[in-house]
């Protein structure tokens, strides 16, 4: 039963009111009355419990704790119910160690590939960070443990980002920046929402009553507590008022002195401080851990599940001539590159944590393969007796795995990269190495996009990202194919940096970040330009093949229903992700080609088909009006795609959408002439013979000159030697 009520709040004082608004300290909330404080912690790809010597960025140890796959990794699984799973594991671990809330996870859009913090979220598309980061959510909370989604919102580079203002137009911040936080907010209700550092069109985040009540709250029914980035409160009165309920860490007592008497000055009404401790205190009621918690959890069983993470989700970019898997027990196989003994299987910052048992790709080798360190990573330089030794060993081998990755020093919280390339000794060695031995597969570890100057000159690629603490069995597993590969990525791997959108103002401006690509973010920008890219977003490659047929497409009262066969020709089980975008070929506004709408990841045995359903809602096919503040869902004629990549576009059909709304609602002296010339709207048709419009158009339009008249509005028609009282009347008969 409830002991939080009014009469409750009401018998507080002031001060104690006060001192729920604020941290008690860096990872605790306040004690007050019989309230016990109640912890939180990083997150989001395992704990970062800290009992002495707190902060916010990973410098002082927590407890032991699994480190799993980090969002960049898990994101490349396209996997919900492997997303929900980790939650699970990731709850389990937080109530044993007492835990009230997990800050985590992290679903901002990777805007560019330089952004420092890309290694922690999921993707450059918000329905793939929506999807999976709903599955997550739920499966955390479904352990009784609350989670904080995190940064809300449009905190997309690290420079500066206590002070920078993301400056986004309105649509391009409902589609691209937000709906990922709205799909989280609808389906799975989270604990907590933590506002980002940054300001949004000038307005600092953690004040901004737009974004923390009118849209948060007010539009999608948010009913959690909002909580500060740490340090990211500037003015706590105003943060109070515009809908921030907790601020984290605080600044002790200066905060409470300062809130009491903003109180006492009448410049916050104490109504309002009611509101904040009221969800401040719920919050703790619903996820305080029992006092009598088991304080023990099987940390092997999650270390094994952290392999199963990665095994699904590590994605095979390039196999020439199937030069994957292998067999090492056949063929002599140098393995090289310190990354191999050293590896990166975590990001650095808040997210840092205390792994339980590291497994490098060293530890977990095959008995026969050979390893040389080839390059130093406290180094750019290439070592001479490092880079003979990996020649000589690469020149004796049959086949030669060199490991590759961006170090720790160049990525990270805090700071954004300058560039999107591998230290120079390590490109140098991948050369050289490609010299001397026709059989080379490279394995990164990085937590963002990297160019591949040597691409063309090696016979595979495996991508790894920071595959958490069974980095080393995972990635055996799917060399030497005991597991097949099944990850696609979830960004776009641009040839070079230069290629990205945002590459003219990325950082440019230390007080700006002007989003001037709009909506054109990843793959929407790539397809468009039709650039070449290195691998494209959805792209990843396994020992077995998939066919595709059967697209068929039904128009419901509600929604679009898409089915599809998806067939496995291969010699082997393996699992396909299949995609599903769609190309607006209607809407009068600015539209990317195409844009993922929905995916499935099938499992199949060796010559298994499975038909594969997806429905698509209405909002599926919307675009945001900034004008109006709505959806909008234009009927007409869409492109329904469906494809291994969003490059590799398998079957196509074309179809009249109905569930939306009749974009032509009023036709005016603004309507072009295109607008209303063969639509195949009965509306227009009719107005068009009683007008008489029809047959004075129908002259003009078939001389060859189609496109100067129809691109005329019915205003002008004069010019054409159309009288205006017909054209009034076309426009008089149409509206009514
Ligand atoms: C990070 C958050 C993190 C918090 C607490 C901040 O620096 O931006 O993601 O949850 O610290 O460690």
């Amino acid at each position: 039963m409830t002991t939080i009520d009014r009469d409750f709040i009401a018998g507080l004082t002031l001060t104690e009111k006060a001192s729920l608004v604020i941290g008690h300290d860096f990872w605790f909330t306040a004690q007050v009355s019989h309230v016990r404080p109640m912890m939180m912690t990083d997150g989001p790809s395992g704990l970062r419990k800290q009992s002495a010597g707190a902060d916010a960025l990973g410098i002082n140890d927590s407890v032991k704790a699994v480190a799993f796959p980090t969002s960049a990794l898990t994101a490349c699984s396209f996997d919900e119910s492997l997303l929900h799973q980790l939650g699970e594991q990731l709850g389990i671990a937080a109530r044993a160690e007492d835990l009230g809330v997990l800050l985590g996870p992290g679903v901002n859009i990777k805007r560019s590939p330089l952004a420092g913090r890309n290694f922690e979220y999921f993707s450059e598309d918000p329905l793939v960070a929506g999807k999976l980061a709903t599955a997550y959510v739920n499966g955390v909370q479904s352990q009784g443990v609350g989670v904080s989604v995190k940064h809300f919102a449009a905190n997309n580079r690290e420079n500066e980002r206590f002070t920078s203002s993301s400056n986004i137009d309105e649509r391009t911040l409902r589609e691209i920046y937000l709906s990922q936080f709205e799909r989280i907010v609808k389906e799975a209700h989270p604990a907590t929402i933590m506002c980002s550092y940054n300001k949004l069109n000038g307005v600092q985040v953690s004040n901004n009553q737009r974004l923390l009540t009118d849209i948060l709250r007010n539009e999608w029914g948010f009913d959690g507590l909002v909580m500060s980035d740490w340090g990211a409160v500037v003015d706590h009165v105003a943060a109070i008022k515009a809908g921030l309920d907790l601020e984290m860490p605080g600044k002790g007592q200066a905060s409470i002195d300062e809130i009491v008497t903003a109180v006492k000055e009448g410049r916050l009404q104490e109504s309002r401080l009611d509101i904040a401790v009221e969800r401040v205190l719920k919050m703790v009621e619903k996820w305080q851990p029992a006092t009598d918690q088991v304080q023990d959890y099987d940390k092997e069983a999650q270390h094994r599940f952290a392999r199963q993470v990665a095994d699904e989700s590590i994605v095979l970019l390039k196999n020439d001539q199937q030069e994957l898997p292998l067999h090492p027990n056949q063929e002599t196989v140098a393995m090289i590159g310190e990354l191999a003994a050293q590896p990166r299987y975590q990001g650095g910052g808040s997210s840092h944590v205390n792994a339980v048992r590291v497994v490098t790709p060293l530890d977990a080798k095959p008995t026969n393969v050979t390893y040389v360190q080839g390059y130093s990573l406290a180094d750019d330089d290439s070592d001479a007796a490092l880079f003979d030794q990996a020649i000589a060993a690469a020149t004796a081998s049959d086949r030669v795995i060199i490991f590759a990755g961006y170090p720790e020093e160049m990525e990270s919280e805090g700071f954004d990269k300058t560039a999107m390339c591998l230290p120079e000794n390590q490109n140098q060695l991948i050369m050289a190495v490609a010299n001397v031995n026709p059989h080379v597969t490279v394995v990164l570890q990085n937590g963002s996009a990297v160019e591949m100057p040597w691409v063309n000159d090696v016979q595979a690629v495996v991508e790894t990202y920071l595959a958490g603490e069974a980095v080393g069995e995972a990635t055996w597993d799917i060399l030497t194919g005991k597991v097949n590969p099944s990850g696609k990525l979830a960004e776009t791997f641009p040839i070079k940096v230069s290629d990205n959108p945002t590459a003219l103002s990325f950082n440019q401006d230390q007080t700006n970040e002007n989003y001037h690509e709009g909506l054109f973010v990843g793959y929407r920008y790539y397809d468009k330009k039709h650039l070449p890219v290195l691998f494209p977003f959805g792209h990843g490659l396994s020992y077995t093949d998939f066919t595709y047929d059967h697209l068929e497409i039904k128009a419901g009262p509600d929604t679009v229903t898409v089915s599809f066969n998806v067939t496995n020709t291969g010699h082997v089980a393996g699992k396909e992700t299949a995609q599903l975008y769609i190309g607006n070929q209607t809407s009068p506004v600015e539209m990317p080609l195409k844009e993922l709408r929905d995916f499935a990841k099938v499992a199949l045995e060796p010559g298994q088909a499975q038909t594969v359903t997806m429905v698509l809602p209405r909002r599926s096919f919307a675009w945001y009006n900034s004008t109006t503040g709505t959806w909008e869902a234009d009927n007409g004629e869409y492109l329904v795609m469906v494809g291994s990549s969003s490059r590799d576009i398998r079957l196509q059909k074309s179809f009249n959408l109905t569930i939306g709304t009749d974009q032509l609602a009023k036709i005016t002296g603004e309507t072009y002439v295109h607008e209303i010339w063969q639509t195949g709207n009965q509306r227009i048709e009719e107005a068009l013979q009683q007008s008489g419009l029809d047959q004075k158009l129908a002259a003009l339009l078939g001389h060859g000159s189609d496109a100067i008249f129809a691109n005329i509005p019915l205003r002008s028609l004069g010019m054409a030697g159309i009288t205006n009282d017909q054209i009034q009347r076309f426009i008089r008969l149409v509206n009514d």
